[in-house]
């Protein structure tokens, strides 16, 4: 079975779709000893195909790219939650997007992977077995995103090499495989998977010091995945109005308002305003409030951007990747 490179450090950082992982973030992450990852999720396969590119010419080191794994297709109307929505896109001067259903360009992006393999790939919103026998086949090692003990039993059965466990605190959307998984902490899914799986075990959710990442190797992963810790570097592509955010004393909630799949953020105005009517609808939601939270991020408002965060967003530096990395390192 293929296994995790070999890295000098016990950190691994999150892949992050949506532009905060740039190419430079993960050459900076991974010369700095960390295990680094290219986010394919919202990327076509040529987008991705290029960043595997830019991030070889910026590094030799080892790093890995994470697949959103297709989620079932279903027809929930977002009319009435547009209709909720419709001010703000008024107020910020563009129109909503066009609600669909769409598979992220899966199959071309795992094509390439298998064409043109990574020594790893993650995996989230899912475990397709086949997936992995064949990117296992290539010599890439495949680890799975798991938010709850059975997702774990179950990615294990299905052959990953490596399991990423997502604790409740994590910034951004959760990875479940089903829309209803409640949130688990970290601590708590940690010390159950431990006891059900010999795999090696990467742990994540708001993990933003060298001792909060000392306490998860010590409860038995081997690894600590750190998202919003590397928010606000300079080589990291998250808007300036987020990076400002993730520095103020903020409350984070998980919230479907942004794209209709939970996902945790500094509490805002269109997430306090929207929360009660938000549906389960991804990601036509994610495609109905693309130009909405595009456009408040151009005019740098904070009350209608998705401010994805981890609990642990206030201890995020601003600094250079490997100065955060290696203050993350117990
Ligand atoms: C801005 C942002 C984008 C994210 N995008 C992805 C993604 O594309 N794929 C994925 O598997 N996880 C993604 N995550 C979740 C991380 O994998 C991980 O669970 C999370 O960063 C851990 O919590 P932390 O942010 O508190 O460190 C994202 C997290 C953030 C903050």
């Amino acid at each position: 079975m293929p296994r995790l490179p070999q890295i000098e450090r016990p950190i691994v950082q999150s892949p992050m779709a949506g532009g905060a992982t740039t190419p430079e973030l993960v050459a900076a992450v991974a010369d700095a000893g960390a295990l680094g990852f290219v986010a394919a999720g919202y990327l076509t396969a040529g987008q991705l195909r290029d960043q595997i590119a830019a991030v070889r010419e910026r590094t030799r080191t080892p790093f890995g790219a994470n697949l959103f794994v297709p989620w079932p297709r279903q027809d929930t109307s977002v009319e009435n939650y547009a209709k909720h929505i419709a001010p703000d896109a008024d107020r910020l001067g563009v129109e909503l997007g066009t609600p669909r259903w769409d598979d992220d360009d899966w199959a071309a992006k795992l094509a390439l992977l298998l064409a043109d393999p990574l020594p790893v790939v993650s995996l989230t919103f899912g475990c397709p077995a086949d997936a992995i026998a064949a990117l296992q086949h290539v010599g890439s090692a495949v680890a799975v995103t798991v938010t709850t003990v059975e997702e774990a039993r179950s990615a294990a059965g299905a052959g990953a090499d490596a399991l990423l466990l997502q604790g409740a605190e994590a910034g951004a959307h959760r990875g479940s495989w089903s829309p209803d998984a409640e949130p688990v902490p970290l601590a708590a899914l940690l010390a159950d998977v431990r006891a059900t799986t010999d795999l090696p075990l990467v742990a994540a959710g708001g993990l933003a010091d060298a001792d909060a990442v000392r306490t998860v190797l010590r409860d038995g992963a081997a690894y600590a995945q750190v998202g919003t810790a590397l928010l606000r570097a300079p080589e990291s592509g998250a808007q300036q109005a987020h990076k400002d955010a993730l520095a103020r004393p903020a409350e984070t909630a998980i919230t479907r308002t942004f794209t209709g799949r939970r996902a945790r953020g500094i509490v805002n105005a269109f997430l306090r305003e929207h929360e009660d009517a938000a549906i389960d609808a991804y990601p036509q939601v994610h495609h109905l409030t693309r130009p909405l939270r595009a456009a408040a991020a151009r005019a740098g408002d904070p009350d209608r951007m998705a401010l994805w965060a981890g609990t642990g967003h206030s201890s995020a530096l601003d600094a250079p990747a490997a100065v955060i990395v290696r203050s993350l390192t117990p």
